[in-house]
């Protein structure tokens, strides 16, 4: 079995991103020989991007996906700009991909917010890269967050309107699948917003390299309400509702055992917790990608011998697709 995935070097890893796919990555790791852990920095330059920090981006993306239990021997793990071939079958599929389906997507809506005019065609045509990144190696699944199943549904449409085109039964279809515990983190000041790295607020957000202090002083501060108690209610308490998910996601217990252990404990408790259980699981972490960017040369090397290895699969693939277009 084939398992794809990605992120983008784009500032800092989250525990949003932690827990909603690399936590995951992990877990298939363990059992799957196919898989393979993309750094998509040619999805990053759809958004303008200083060059010294994507390259330094890359590396702590790297470091901060071994530091999580990535092996990079058994699983291949390389930047996507190495390795040509997800741009030239992006090329092709944007020839196969009807506009309409471009303007169906929601995330570019959201990140291009109310300048679509100036935002860029790559930002627009974002989706069908990510196509192509996964059925370049015939990704039989594809764990990520909630925020990417229409990007991943959209992977399938490529490829049923490939198959379609060429009338051939080349591209299998991909599968969305996500975390069992969490599907989405949400901002530390705004219950109704995803966690994200690129939120102006790093008050928001925990970063995989935050110090233990930057952690408590983060959850302590993180927006709550005036609600006596702690229970879960998404629709009328989103921000404690998060909580509970951040420590369900990092415990594996239940929502309900965990309200049910609170039942009669003040909120600072809970905060404390929290903060003692991400740290428990983050620390670690955190000590490891720094001991890891001091040898910057190590990384590019795992880098350039991963992108060889998938060089090969892609290839493969490219040649067969490019007969099948009709190339010489
Ligand atoms: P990105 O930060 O957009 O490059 O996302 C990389 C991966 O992390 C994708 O699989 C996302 O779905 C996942 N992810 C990002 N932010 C969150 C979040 N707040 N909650 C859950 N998953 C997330
Ligand atoms: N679009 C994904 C995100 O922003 C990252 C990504 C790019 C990806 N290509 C992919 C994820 C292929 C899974 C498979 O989170």
């Amino acid at each position: 079995m084939t398992i794809f995935s990605g992120i983008q070097p784009t500032g800092n890893i989250t525990i949003g991103n932690y827990l909603g796919a690399i936590k995951n990555w992990v877990e298939m790791q363990k059992t799957e020989n196919g898989c393979i852990f993309c750094i998509v920095d040619s999805h990053a330059i759809t958004v303008p991007q200083d060059p010294n920090i994507l390259k330094e981006a890359i590396l702590t993306t790297l470091a901060a996906y071994i530091a999580s239990g990535i092996d990079a021997e058994k699983s291949i793990v390389y930047n996507q700009s190495k390795v040509h071939q997800h741009t030239e079958l992006a090329w092709i599929f944007n020839c196969i991909t009807p506009i309409g389906w471009l303007n169906r997507m929601t995330q570019f809506k959201d990140k291009a917010g109310k300048n679509k005019e100036k935002a860029s065609a790559g930002l627009y045509t974002y989706p069908v890269l990510m196509a192509a990144d996964i059925l370049l190696f015939h990704a039989d699944k594809v764990p990520v967050g909630e925020d990417q199943k229409q990007h991943v549904e959209l992977a399938r449409d490529i490829a049923g309107a490939f198959n379609r085109r060429f009338d051939v039964e080349y591209f299998s279809m991909p599968e969305f699948i996500t975390n069992k515990t969490t599907t989405r983190i949400m901002s530390l000041r705004d219950g109704t917003k995803k966690m994200s790295k690129s939120d102006p607020s790093d008050m928001s957000r925990i970063n995989l390299t935050d110090d233990n202090d930057t952690i408590s002083k983060k959850i302590r501060k993180a927006t709550t309400d005036s609600i006596e108690g702690i229970y879960f209610d998404e629709e009328q308490r989103p921000e404690v509702s998060n909580l509970i998910n951040i420590y369900a996601a990092f415990t594996g217990k239940s929502i309900a055992a965990i309200v049910e252990h609170f039942t009669s404990k003040q909120n600072n408790e809970f905060k404390q917790e929290l903060i003692d259980i991400i740290i428990a699981e983050i620390q670690p972490i955190r000590e490891k990608i720094i001991k890891l960017r001091q040898h910057d040369d190590h990384l590019k090397e795992i880098l350039g011998k991963n992108a060889e290895k998938a060089g090969l699969l892609a290839e493969k693939t490219i040649q067969e697709v490019r007969d099948l277009v009709g190339f010489l």
